[in-house]
C-alpha cells in the first residue's frame, strides 16, 4: 500500500475467472430428496441443475481456483496483486476471513485481504470498494472474489429453499487505468429494517451455536420468498436506472445485462420493467442456480468467455440480496 497520491484514476477489468465444483445436483436429485418436482422447480425458478463442493471442498478452495483463472487471464503476476476481497456469506471460518485462506492458496503474498458480507449484493460492493482504493491512487491492482458453499448453508429438508441454491466461485482483475474509466458508474444501497424476510439465524453472536440451535435448524438459510421477490424486481431496477442515470448512458446503449442469478420469474420482471428484451440479459441460473455473491462474477466470466460481451461493450450489472442490500454498476468493457 502507498501513500495517497492524485486522486480519481480510471478503473479497469482487465481478466476474469470463475470455477464450479464437478457434482452436479439435477432437479431429478431432489425429487428423491425432498417432497418436489422438476416441473414446480422449473416453472417457479427457471432452475434445472446446480453445482454442489465436494465435503472437503470450501469458499477459499473454490475462490482460489477462479482467483488463479481471473489472474492467468488478466496476464499479470500474482505478486503483483494488492489487496483481495472476498464476498461471502459462507466463509471458510468465523475467524479469520476468508480472503487469508485464498491469498495462502495463490501464493499472493502481498496483498492485504479481508471479506465482505453484502450476501447476493457482495460481489457489486467489493467491486466498489476495490475501485475506490485504486481510483484514489492507493493500490494498482485488486482482486475481487465472490465465492461461495451454499449447500453447508441449505436446510436439505426445507423444499421451499433447498432448491434454489447452488456453490461456485467467480473473481475478477481490477487495475488502474490511467485515463481510461471502464468502471463508469455504481449505485450501492441497503434496509435493516428488512432483515427477517432472508436470513441465516443461527451460528453467529446472536444465536450462537447450542444443541438448541441446531435442533430448530437456525444454522439454515430462512427467506419469506414471495417478500424477497418483490423487493428484489423493485430495487435491482431502482439501481440499475440510477447506475444509469449516472453514468450517462441509456438503456438502450447497453449490449449486455448481467443481473443476480435467483429466479429466471425474476429476471424476466427486471427486463419488463427496465425496458431491455431477455435476450440481453445474460442467464445461467438454469445451470448453476443462485449462488449468492459467486452469481453475478461467474456469469460475467462465462459471457466474456464465450464472447457474449466483446471489447466496447457497455454492461449492466444488477443485484440483490438479504440484509436488504443491492446494487447495480455500469461498466465499459476494455480488456
Ligand atoms: O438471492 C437472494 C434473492 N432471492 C430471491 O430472489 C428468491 C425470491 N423468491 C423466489 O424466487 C420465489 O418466491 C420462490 C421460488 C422461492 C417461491 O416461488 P413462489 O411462487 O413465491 O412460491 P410460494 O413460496 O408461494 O409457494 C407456492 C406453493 C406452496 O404451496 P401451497 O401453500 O400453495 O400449497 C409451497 O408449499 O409451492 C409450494 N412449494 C413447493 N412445491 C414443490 C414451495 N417449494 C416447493 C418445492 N416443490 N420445492
Amino acid at each position: 500500500m502507498s501513500n495517497y497520491a492524485a486522486m480519481n484514476k480510471g478503473v479497469v477489468i482487465t481478466g476474469t475467472g470463475s470455477y464450479l465444483p464437478e457434482r452436479i445436483l439435477t432437479n431429478q436429485d431432489l425429487e428423491k430428496m425432498v417432497d418436489t418436482s422438476d416441473e414446480w422447480i422449473s416453472t417457479r425458478t427457471g432452475i434445472k441443475e446446480r453445482h454442489i463442493a465436494a465435503d472437503n471442498e470450501s469458499a477459499s478452495d473454490m475462490g482460489a481456483k477462479a482467483a488463479l483463472r481471473a489472474i492467468e487471464n488478466a496476464g499479470k503476476d500474482i505478486a503483483s496483486v494488492e489487496m483481495i476481497i472476498v464476498a461471502t456469506s459462507t466463509p471458510d471460518m468465523l475467524l479469520p476471513g476468508t480472503a487469508c485462506f485464498v491469498q495462502e492458496e495463490i501464493g499472493a503474498k502481498k496483498a492485504f485481504c479481508f471479506d465482505l458480507g453484502a450476501a447476493c449484493s457482495g460481489f457489486l460492493y467489493a467491486m466498489e470498494v476495490a475501485r475506490q482504493f485504486i481510483a484514489q491512487g492507493t493500490i494498482n491492482t485488486a482482486l475481487v472474489i465472490g465465492a461461495e458453499k451454499m449447500s453447508c448453508v441449505v436446510d436439505w429438508e426445507d423444499r421451499s429453499t433447498c432448491v434454489l441454491f447452488g456453490d461456485g466461485a467467480g473473481a475478477a482483475v481490477l487495475e488502474n487505468g490511467g485515463d481510461v474509466s471502464g468502471i463508469k458508474s455504481s449505485v450501492l444501497g441497503s434496509d435493516g429494517a428488512l432483515t427477517d424476510l432472508l436470513n441465516i439465524p443461527g451460528g453467529g453472536s446472536r444465536n450462537p451455536v447450542s444443541h438448541r440451535i441446531i435442533d430448530e435448524r437456525l444454522p439454515f438459510i430462512k427467506m419469506e420468498g414471495k417478500e424477497v421477490f418483490k423487493n428484489a424486481v423493485r430495487y435491482m431496477c431502482d439501481a440499475g436506472q440510477q447506475a444509469l442515470e449516472r453514468s450517462g448512458f441509456t438503456i438502450d446503449d447497453i449490449e449486455c445485462v448481467i443481473p443476480h442469478q435467483a429466479n429466471m420469474r425474476i429476471i424476466s420482471a427486471i427486463s419488463d420493467r427496465i425496458g431491455a428484451p431477455l435476450d440481453r440479459f445474460y442467464v445461467n441460473v438454469d445451470r448453476v442456480g443462485n449462488m449468492s455473491a459467486a452469481s453475478v462474477p461467474v456469469a460475467l466470466d462465462e459471457a466474456v468467455r464465450n464472447g457474449r460481451i466483446k471489447k466496447g461493450d457497455k454492461v449492466l450489472f444488477v443485484a440483490f440480496g438479504g440484509g436488504f442490500t443491492w446494487g447495480a454498476t455500469v461498466i465499459e468493457w476494455t480488456a
